[in-house]
C-alpha cells in the first residue's frame, strides 16, 4: 500500500474534517439505534486511517478495532490512543484480508476508502471479508465519492495552500478520468515547509467510480440484507437531491 504513505503524518492537517466527522458519528449512532436490532457494542473500523472514526467511538463507550491497509496512518493513531490511554486492537491489514468470524456487531469503512477497491475482485473479496466479521444482522456502513456529482463542475486541476501550526503546505490535485476502466485518477503532488524543513512528494491514488445501484448489487451478490443508500451524513431517509457523498448501510 503505497498511497497515504507520505501524506500520513499531515493527513490531520490537510483535511480539516471537524464537521464532518460530527456528522458521521451522529448518522453511525442513528444506524447503530436504528437500523438493526443487535446491540451495537463491538465495532470493526477496516479503514481506520488516523482514527478519525476510532476515537470518537471509543470516547462514545463502544468496544472498536482498528484495521488499515497503511501501517504509516496506523502509527499516527497509535499515537493518539496512546496519548489518550486507550489499547485496542490494531491490525495492519488489507480489508480483503481480514479474518474475523461473527465478531462484530458493526463495521464501518469510511470516508472514501471503499472507492479505494479498484476491481470487482477486490469489491467482492472485501464485502465478502466484512460480511463474515459481522455477526447475524450485524450492521455495514460505508460511504462512496458519488462522482457522477462532478458533472458539470468538473475541475481540471485545484491547487491549495495550508498554513496551520508552524506548517506550510501547497498541494496540487490533477484529476483525470479513466472512463471506460472506471477510475478517476487522483494525483497529488504536495510540498512541505515542516518549521524549516522541507519536502516535496507525489501520491497516486486511484479512486474507483460507482453508481449507486451497481454498489447495491455487490452488496446483494454478498448477501447482505436490508440494504440502504443514504444521501450524505445528514440524510436519515427523508432528503432528495444531488450528493457528492453516497451512504451505504446493510445488514448481514
Ligand atoms: C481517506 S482515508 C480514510 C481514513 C479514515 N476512515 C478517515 O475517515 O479519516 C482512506 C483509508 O483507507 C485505507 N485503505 C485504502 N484501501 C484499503 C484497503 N484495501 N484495505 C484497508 N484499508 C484501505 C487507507 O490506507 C486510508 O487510511
Amino acid at each position: 500500500m503505497t498511497a497515504y504513505k507520505n501524506l500520513a503524518k499531515y493527513y490531520d492537517l490537510i483535511y480539516d474534517l471537524k464537521d464532518m466527522t460530527t456528522k458521521e458519528i451522529s448518522f453511525l449512532e442513528w444506524a447503530f439505534e436504528n437500523l438493526t436490532k443487535v446491540k451495537v457494542e463491538k465495532i470493526l473500523d477496516a479503514a481506520a486511517g488516523t482514527g478519525r472514526q476510532v476515537i470518537p467511538l471509543l470516547d462514545r463507550g463502544y468496544q472498536v478495532t482498528a484495521s488499515d491497509a497503511s501501517q504509516e496512518m496506523l502509527e499516527v493513531l497509535g499515537k493518539k490512543l496512546k496519548k489518550r490511554g486507550y489499547h485496542i486492537p490494531t491490525f495492519c491489514r488489507d480489508v480483503q484480508e481480514i479474518d474475523f468470524r461473527e465478531e462484530f456487531d458493526a463495521a464501518i469503512f469510511v470516508f472514501t476508502s471503499f472507492n479505494h477497491l479498484i476491481s470487482n475482485r477486490d469489491i467482492e473479496l472485501s464485502l465478502s471479508a466484512l460480511y463474515q466479521a459481522l455477526r447475524p444482522n450485524g450492521l455495514l456502513v460505508f460511504d462512496v465519492a458519488n462522482f457522477l456529482n462532478l458533472l458539470g463542475r468538473f475541475r481540471p486541476g485545484l491547487v491549495e495552500h495550508f498554513h496551520k501550526e508552524g506548517v506550510k503546505i501547497i498541494r496540487s490535485t490533477s484529476p483525470r478520468v479513466d472512463d471506460v476502466e472506471d477510475v478517476f485518477l487522483h494525483d497529488e503532488l504536495t510540498f512541505i515547509d515542516d518549521n524549516g524543513v522541507f519536502t516535496s512528494f507525489a501520491e497516486k491514488i486511484p479512486l474507483r467510480i460507482f453508481t449507486t445501484y451497481e454498489v447495491v448489487s455487490f452488496l446483494k451478490e454478498t448477501d447482505f440484507r436490508e440494504i440502504r443508500h443514504f444521501r450524505g451524513w445528514d440524510d436519515r431517509g427523508e432528503k432528495r437531491g444531488n450528493t457528492f457523498r453516497l451512504i451505504f448501510v446493510a445488514q448481514r
